[in-house]
């Protein structure tokens, strides 16, 4: 038995990373699952791997989020989970970001995740219940330099969660996930650089950069009834990190020392 046979998920940016990572478990853990992402093909592969459907939408259209969320209500037999985890950012000093940047990292990672949760939540509501996750990161919490948008739009996932779980509480309860430095598409080319995993490893007690999986197994726990006292939080799974500050502190310096 699972801890998730009577869960029917679907999962934004489920193509890459710790969205894979969580389709996978959210499988064996006997979940059925929706994969969305923006990249059609990774979805498509990551649904076959775990026998579930593939969705190809961008989070920040609405119509498109929508309908994609209808339709695996509809096929899945009505969805009582959706992890909104869809993610992506660059990184730039503050006046520097171009406004249309600012604009696409503020609507990929917040805007995202309220219509995950606008198409979701009332069709949850309607199936008798269930739970809500999404990504936020240590950078809404702990900013570094050179991460304006994101880290602002990171804070307002746990902003939105909070409030979230206000509304749709005692039927649906609405968490989040805050990642530490884990290793994905997002930050291998970070990661790559000589400096990195010594200085990451360094400031993290648990002296390891992440994996998917680490976010994935927590996931699954916020979903599962294990949680089910559990609502309106915003769960560091950071290795310890953020107890010394950012963790990724010096990350602008490095690309754009300072005048
Ligand atoms: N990797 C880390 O260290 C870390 C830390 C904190 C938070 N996060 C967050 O975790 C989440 C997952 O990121 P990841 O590290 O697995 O990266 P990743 O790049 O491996 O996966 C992100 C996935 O999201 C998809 N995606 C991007 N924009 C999209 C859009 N507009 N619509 C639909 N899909 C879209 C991508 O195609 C990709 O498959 C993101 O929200 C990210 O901000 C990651």
């Amino acid at each position: 038995m699972g801890l998730l046979d009577a869960t029917r998920a679907l999962v934004t940016g489920g193509g890459s990373g710790i969205g894979a990572a969580t389709c996978r478990r959210f499988a064996a853990e006997g979940a059925a699952v929706a994969v969305l992402d923006v990249n059609g093909d990774a979805a498509q592969a990551v649904a076959d791997a775990v026998g579930g459907i593939a969705y190809a939408v961008d989070v920040t259209d609405w119509a498109a989020m929508d309908a994609a969320i209808a339709d695996a209500d509809a096929r899945l037999g009505g969805l009582n989970a959706i992890f909104n985890n869809a993610g992506s950012s660059t990184i730039a000093g503050v006046h520097e970001y171009d406004v249309a940047e600012w604009d696409r990292i503020v609507r990929v990672n917040l805007t995202g995740v309220f219509h995950g949760m606008k198409a979701a939540a009332p069709r949850l509501l309607a199936n008798g219940g269930g739970s809500i996750v999404s990504t936020s990161s240590i950078s809404g919490t702990r900013p570094s330099g050179g991460e304006a948008p994101y880290a602002a739009a990171k804070a307002a996932v746990a902003a939105l969660t909070a409030t979230a779980a206000l509304e749709y509480g005692p039927t649906v309860r609405v968490n989040a996930v805050a990642p530490g430095m884990i290793h994905t598409g997002l930050t291998d080319p970070l990661l790559a650089l000589d400096w990195a995993v010594p200085h990451m490893t360094a400031k993290t007690p648990l002296a390891r950069i992440g994996t998917p999986e680490d976010i994935a197994d927590v996931v699954v726990f916020l979903v599962s009834d294990l949680a089910r006292f559990v609502t309106g939080q915003n769960l560091v799974v950071d290795g310890g990190m953020t107890l010394h500050g950012a963790g990724v502190d010096g990350l602008l310096e490095r690309f754009r020392p300072r005048a």
